[in-house]
């Protein structure tokens, strides 16, 4: 199989990631709860994991970076803890439902959207800045959408947030392990992102790095202050009741480990590579339109395509039947489809990752001109 779906989650992993989760689970029992080598080869692990993501994402302290089970865990923490029933929130029109949802179920927020084109980054700034009026009391951006790999202007966004005093909630899933994220240099609230794509850890992981302290979505056991009835007050503990997916941490820290060694700066230059490829070559098939960005600067390892006349659907299932595995429909992000007026259709997705080769994306191409002389 050709895997084009590293969007969703990454497949081809570090070796060292699945050794690292697998020696886990027969040598670490729970972090914090004692004194013996498994519980403490646990807490170190977990530990290693925090400090690693600091180190990456600049964030100050070890105990700011919370492990959640997924970003759309950590979005949930962030947006239960900022937005209250009533507020108004000011959000990107490229928004995942794990943004949407969440906003949704809280009574009476009034979402407002900057809806910008795609690939235009200084409309979407002044869109940020025309609709960030004062009863705006969040603002909660994707850096990267994750159905056309547009790389948002999350830097000037920030900036606006901050010359306000406005809270910034930055979605960093389809960036982290690529693009910088910069806890510090953005000054933003929270920052959730996965640790099973561009991490390389396994599924059931993620991170959220914390500027302040949230509100717990749990309540239960941490290890620490026993006798009280309530959740510390410090992070990490207000936010991780129970025992740590540990396998899943130790894993993450091997995937953490692969991004630091390599580097972001040359993954993110590898998928872009990808990407440009894939939109040039698919992009001169007839009756193949593709969204792609003008400047590679404003584009991931992300790309969007539609073969004209065909449902969406059936041509991620031919080309998956021709072992080319891609992502089609609305991609969990009906917003991003609506802004873009890809709404009605949906797109055909195909993601890269550090692992790819421009001999997948070649075949990715021939496959798609396959279908098109059908
Ligand atoms: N949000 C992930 C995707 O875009 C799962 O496919």
């Amino acid at each position: 199989m050709i895997y084009l779906d590293s969007a969703a989650t990454t497949l081809q992993k570090p070796p060292a990631v699945a050794r690292a989760a697998a020696a886990a689970m027969g040598r670490m029992a729970s972090p914090g709860r004692g004194g013996y080598p498994a519980a403490m080869a646990a807490a170190d692990t977990i530990f290693a994991c925090r400090e690693a993501a600091a180190r990456l994402f600049h964030v100050p302290e070890p105990d700011q970076v919370v492990l959640t089970m997924n970003a759309t865990h950590g979005l949930n923490l962030a947006i239960k803890t900022l937005v209250a029933p009533g507020d108004t929130v000011l959000i990107s029109g490229y928004e995942h439902n794990a943004v949407t949802r969440p906003l949704a179920a809280i009574s009476n927020v009034a979402v407002k959207v900057a809806d910008a084109p795609l690939f235009r980054p200084e409309a979407m700034v002044e869109r940020f800045r025309a609709l960030l009026t004062p009863e705006v009391s969040c603002v909660i951006c994707t850096h990267v959408s994750n159905v056309f790999g547009y790389v948002l202007p999350v830097g000037e966004i920030a900036g606006l947030c901050r010359q306000r005093g406005v809270p910034f909630v930055l979605d960093a899933s389809q960036s982290a392990g690529a693009l910088p994220v910069h806890m510090a240099e953005l000054c933003a609230d929270f920052i959730a992102m996965p640790g099973h794509k561009g991490l390389y850890g396994p599924q059931g992981t993620g991170l959220l790095l914390c500027a302040r302290p949230a509100e717990p979505l749990l309540e239960g056991g941490t290890g620490s202050l026993s006798a009280l009835q309530t959740m510390p007050d410090f992070l990490p503990d207000r936010l991780e009741a129970g025992t740590h997916n540990v396998p899943g941490a130790a894993g993450l820290l091997e995937g953490l480990r692969f991004v630091e060694g390599r580097g972001t700066a040359r993954i993110l230059d590898h998928e872009r590579r990808l990407a440009a490829q894939c939109a040039r070559e698919l992009a001169v098939l007839d009756g193949v339109t593709v969204w792609a960005a003008p400047r590679l600067a404003h584009q991931a390892g992300v790309v969007s395509f539609r073969v004209e006349g065909m449902d969406c659907e059936e041509t991620g299932a031919r080309l998956g039947r021709q072992g080319i595995a891609v992502r089609a429909g609305l991609h969990c992000a009906p917003l991003a489809h609506r802004t873009a007026g890809t709404l009605d259709t949906g797109t055909v997705r195909a993601s890269f990752s550090a692992f790819n080769t421009t001999g997948e994306v070649h075949a990715l191409v021939r496959a798609v001109a396959r279908l098109r002389s059908l």
